[in-house]
């Protein structure tokens, strides 16, 4: 097992930075290729968002142009984020030939592998119809709900799953590890990456009272309402070790909310996620906030107030905001692997068992003596 963890490094500040302070506006950064393919879409207009997917009312989050900036946004800054890295996309040490990416979203991972690894098949699945109007020939996104039974009928290699906070209950979480591990190859690899809301500062640039520090924990609150989870950064791992994956490898890293920072990949990250942050936070919020706000569900009025002072706070100079990821990464164990660790578990399971037949056995032999003695006299 190894365990690369960047959080305990201070980002340094750059001391000239200086950030438009005004209220912002998402059409700002709507590219002109965010709405390609979007009228074919049937959907649910709610609180000004466009929620579509197979599970209407069920994904917290929509599905519509803002939103998939958004999600752009994350696939460049964990690129950014990575860059060191000879492959940025994933960290399993494979050349992937068969691979699945669940909740692909507008499928930018998927297709990025399929040109990395032209000799791949890459398979992304997500609950609605990708906006996208054209992939790579050796790739393909398919609308499915990976809660239900999955019907592929070959074995991947590689199995991706990014962001998936607030899709999932547990049961379904350890329902969806126990496919991805039953649908790998012997030896093959599962990977995922997560980002969490709660916002950290190394310095005291931020005020204890401030909204920055807000958002985490009311998502996780709201979501935990919703009986699914946010904070996935944190239970990943487990989740993964639980469904029997082993060579478990993870990599936590800061990322910086703003270009705040004085080294240049690390401005370039924080920019990058600061527009991921403005895009993305009524879309992260709105439908967690009206139907499971604290203490009642809010009004679509109150979350645009409650956005709107997270916007004012992030686009504050003085701010040095960050939030944490981490990835994790692990191998589906080989048969003769899957044998010790069977062997060895029923071998623990006989000892445990033998150990309390005996504890009971004594425990019976106390509580009878008193009466033998009794017999006797
Ligand atoms: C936050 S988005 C992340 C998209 C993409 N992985 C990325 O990193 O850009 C999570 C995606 O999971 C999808 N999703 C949620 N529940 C799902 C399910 N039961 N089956 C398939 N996809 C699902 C959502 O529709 C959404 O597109």
């Amino acid at each position: 097992m190894s365990s690369a963890n960047a959080n305990e490094i201070t980002i340094a500040v750059d001391p000239d930075v200086h950030l438009r302070q005004d209220e912002y506006d998402p059409r700002d950064w709507n590219s002109e290729t965010t709405s390609i393919g979007s009228s074919i879409y049937r959907g649910i207009m709610e609180n000004g968002r466009r929620y579509q997917s197979l599970k209407e009312d069920e994904y917290a989050f929509p599905a519509d142009e803002q939103q998939f900036d958004t999600y752009d946004a994350v696939h460049l800054a964990a690129i950014v984020g990575d860059s060191a890295e000879e492959n940025p996309l994933f960290h399993a040490p494979i050349e992937p030939k068969n691979v699945l990416d669940i909740g692909t979203g507008k499928g930018s991972w998927a297709v990025d592998v399929a040109d990395m690894f032209p000799e791949a098949w890459v398979r992304g699945v997500d609950l609605f119809p990708p906006p996208v109007t054209w992939l790579p020939p050796n790739c393909v996104l398919e609308v499915d709900d990976v809660t239900q039974d999955w019907t592929w009928s070959q074995k991947f290699d590689l199995i991706h799953l990014r962001i998936l906070a607030c899709a999932f209950t547990p049961e379904e979480t350890a329902d969806i590890m126990k496919k991805c591990y039953d649908n790998l190859q012997p030896g093959g690899w599962i990977e995922q990456f997560e980002i969490h809301p709660n916002v950290y500062c190394d310095d005291a640039s931020i005020a204890e009272d401030n909204v920055l520090y807000d958002i985490g924990p009311r998502c996780d609150a709201a979501a935990n309402k919703s009986g699914k989870r946010m904070d996935l950064v944190k239970t990943m791992r487990d989740s993964i070790a639980k469904a029997g994956f082993v060579d478990i490898h993870e990599k936590a890293t800061k990322w910086p909310i703003g270009p705040w920072p004085r080294e240049k990949s690390k401005k370039e990250l924080g920019s990058i996620n600061l527009h991921h942050w403005l895009t993305g936070i009524e879309g992260y919020t709105m439908f967690l906030m009206t139907k499971f706000g604290d203490p009642e569900p809010w009004t679509q009025e109150e979350v645009r107030v409650y956005n709107a002072q997270m916007r004012k706070a992030l686009l504050n100079p003085h701010h040095h905001p960050y939030q944490r990821t981490r990835r994790v990464w692990a191998r589906k164990p080989f048969p003769e692997e899957e044998k010790a660790r069977d062997e060895k578990e029923k071998e623990k399971k006989e000892k445990k068992e033998k150990v309390e037949a005996e504890a009971a056995a004594a425990a019976a032999a106390k509580q009878k003596s008193p009466e033998i003695k009794e017999e006797k006299e």
